[in-house]
């Protein structure tokens, strides 16, 4: 797991529009580290900058500020001809309108990559091009012309192009908006199917059916990614109130094996975890017992704030590795539960089950007996 390699990496790209309306920041800073064999969508407002972040990895535009590296290659201390025939070798790239060309046959489509990158030799670009087809399931459409099968069938001959150099990352925007549900199922199916095969996919989509089939999904508002735990740990929120979450946070770190919470202390604080592991424990006179450990994108201290009274456990770093939290203030996390209702109900059910647990432990381990906060 540790050794996962980042594949690709934005850092601090800004992508800036100008033109005769003015100046417009479509992207704010993303930074950004995809693994090899990850299968992430990419979700957000119209308008939110997905195409744009989108653009910054494929190299059909350029950032502003920033760099984009992938498998080690910066994308844009190449010549723009250099960066085309990168592009050709290492990526495939779907759209959502497939964009094939109309006076030349499905076959001839996937043919056509290949003979502009002149890796495939020759001979075997034919044959290629038809297993490619045969993957998609379109074998027996090959030597049609693209207006003469339906949209979903052009979008899995686009899908068997984007596949015709091998390449080991697909970069897709919005590939199944054009489409009926069945088609769509269709096209989610095979980009499940290539990432099992271990191809790279990054995702825009509006469709809830293809994020439910990815191995993460990553939320662009107005510009900015939004931290990752928090859209996990608060998922009921807005983007926008998402980003505020941030934004009022503070960042905190804890050494490996530091105290966080202690029992029977006041808590003034709601952490969610962004990285490292926390164990919750409880202590009686034969010793200590960790009730359960906590991760990225899960919290504590909310039993504590919603209850005004002292810990009910004590939290701490687990011995492997620090601790990064997002820390919410008494008063912030009030404006979080005031903000948002679904939520402060989604937490208000989560500190009913902890207590439960908490007062089944204390009853089974015969710890102290069960004290009511406040
Ligand atoms: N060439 C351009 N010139 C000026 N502004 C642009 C340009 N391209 C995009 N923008 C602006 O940048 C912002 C982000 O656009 P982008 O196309 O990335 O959004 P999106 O999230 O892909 O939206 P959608 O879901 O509608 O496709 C928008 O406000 C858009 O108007
Ligand atoms: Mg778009």
């Amino acid at each position: 797991m540790s050794e996962r390699q980042p594949l690709i990496e934005m850092q601090g790209v800004v992508k800036t529009f100008v033109n005769a309306a003015g100046r417009f920041t479509a992207l704010k800073g993303i930074d950004l580290t995809i693994y090899q064999g990850e299968f992430v969508a990419i979700i957000g407002k119209s308008g939110s900058g997905k195409s744009t972040l989108l653009n910054m990895l494929t190299g059909i535009d350029h950032p502003t500020e920033g760099r984009v590296l992938i498998a080690d290659t910066d994308l844009y201390a190449m010549s723009e001809s250099q960066r085309s025939l990168w592009r050709g070798q290492h990526l495939g790239i779907v759209f959502q309108f497939f964009q094939l060309l109309p006076t030349l046959t499905l076959l001839e489509n996937v043919m056509l990559p290949m003979d502009y990158v002149d890796i495939v030799p020759r001979g075997q670009r034919a044959q290629r091009a038809r297993d490619l087809l045969h993957q998609v399931g379109l074998a027996d459409q090959a030597d049609k012309l693209p207006l003469a099968v339906s949209t979903g069938q052009q979008q899995r001959a686009a899908i068997a192009r984007a596949l015709a150099n091998d390449p080991g990352i697909l970069i897709t925007d919005e590939p199944t908006g054009n489409l009926d549900s069945r088609s769509a199922a269709h096209i989610i199916d095979i980009f499940s199917e290539l990432s099992l095969q271990g191809k790279t996919i990054v995702m825009v989509t509006h469709d809830p059916d293809m994020t439910r089939r990815t191995t993460r999904t990553l939320i662009i508002s107005d510009g900015k990614l939004v931290n990752e735990a928090v859209a996990q740990a608060l998922p009921l929120l807005s983007h926008r109130q998402m980003r505020e979450v941030e934004r009022r946070a503070q960042e905190v770190v804890f050494a490996p094996g530091e105290t966080i919470i202690t029992r029977q202390q006041p808590v003034d604080t709601f952490f969610i975890i962004t990285a490292g592991q926390v164990e919750v424990t409880l202590r009686n006179r034969q010793g200590e017992t960790v009730l359960t450990r906590l991760g990225p994108g899960d919290f504590f201290g909310e039993v504590e704030l919603t209850r005004g009274g002292r810990a009910i456990a004590s939290v701490r770093a687990a011995a492997a590795a620090p601790v990064q939290a997002l820390a919410l203030s008494r008063d912030d996390f009030h404006w979080l539960m005031d903000v948002s209702p679904l939520t402060a109900d989604a937490i208000a059910r989560l500190v009913q089950s902890r207590l439960q647990t908490n007062r089944q432990q204390n009853r089974t381990r015969g710890l102290f007996g069960w004290r009511k906060g406040k």
